[in-house]
């Protein structure tokens, strides 16, 4: 049995085959409408979410399987005093595989543990959040047609977004990736990435403050928005909030080939008035997202199409 925690848990030709997958599944999506027939999927989501959480629930459905769940802590034991260990260890009789959000970095795992079916972090804290690494693999893949030689601009909070923590490890595996790393002081990447990924694999890296000058040299621009319930006073975060603004004219920086990714939710970061620029491809991701997640699904429980024809 697999479980996904981190996205290093999937090898590259993993990757390559989960991609293929979706891709395939997006052309012909009726021909996958049986596949988990009698499967069950529960989410156990004990902090927000929209993408994640529907589009987990849209794929499984979309696959024949049904879903059961919570969508916030308040619904669920937890708020009795439940442990995760116990949550999971009951609804594991209940489901065929799991899809868990939690505010404390480590949960998935603990989780994973006392789980007796596939249990795949939806996002734990402020550390990692596989699934939306792959949507973002998918998008680049289906954008650029490869995931090497690319600069890949992350902008915003990078020291609580779990999205680009992941996003970098994953990166990291491909040849010629550069990346640029822009946020404010108080937000870079933290200590432990710089010093076990960024310097430890040798890789091609800068760190600035400025997304103006950054602009004219980057491939993808992952922008991110500034993780407010991860701050400790309402102070910093109201300082931090409106640190970078991607607009019109900021776009107009950038060269014809840039794709701009936003995991969403969107706050203040991009000006709607960048949806229209064929570049902004943050809308086209998080449709990606369902299909990559059903490519998921069917991976971790084991089905294909070839076994159901
Ligand atoms: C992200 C998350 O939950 O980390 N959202 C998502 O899953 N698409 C990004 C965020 O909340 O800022």
């Amino acid at each position: 049995m697999k479980h996904l925690i981190d996205v290093l848990d999937l090898t590259p030709n993993e990757i390559e085959d989960l991609i293929n997958t979706a891709k395939e599944i997006m052309k012909e999506p009726s021909a996958y409408s049986q596949v988990c027939q009698g499967k069950k999927l529960a989410t156990l989501f004990f902090e927000p979410s929209t993408r994640t959480r529907l589009s987990f629930e849209a794929a499984m459905y979309e696959l024949g399987g049904h879903v059961l769940g919570f969508s916030e802590a308040a619904s669920s034991s937890a708020a009795k005093g439940e442990s995760v260990s116990d949550t999971v260890r009951v609804v594991s009789a209940y489901a065929d595989i799991i899809a868990m959000r939690h505010p404390k970095e480590g949960a998935p795992l603990v989780a994973s543990m006392y789980s007796e079916v596939p249990l795949i972090n939806a996002g734990d804290g402020g550390h990692n959040h596989p699934t939306q690494t792959l949507t973002d693999l998918l998008t680049i893949h289906k954008e650029f047609g490869r995931l090497d030689g690319l600069t890949i601009g992350c902008c915003g909070d990078l020291k609580f977004g779990r999205t680009v923590h992941s996003l970098l490890h994953a990166m990291a595996r491909y040849k010629n990736i550069k990346f640029v790393l822009i946020s404010p002081e108080e937000l870079r990447v933290p200590e432990y990435l710089r010093k076990e990924l960024l310097i430890k694999k040798g890789l091609d890296y800068e760190e600035t403050t400025n997304l103006e000058s950054a602009l004219p040299g980057l491939d993808v621009l992952y922008m991110t928005r500034v993780q407010r319930e991860r701050f400790f006073n309402e102070q910093d975060y109201i300082r931090l909030k409106d640190s970078y603004v991607l607009t019109k004219e900021k776009m107009a920086l950038a060269g014809p080939e840039l794709r701009v990714l936003h995991p969403l939710p969107r706050v203040n970061e991009i000006s709607m008035e960048v949806d229209e620029d064929p570049r902004a491809a943050y809308f086209r991701q998080a449709k990606n997202g369902k299909y990559i997640r059903m490519a998921l699904i069917m991976k971790l429980l084991g089905v294909s199409l070839e076994g159901k024809k």
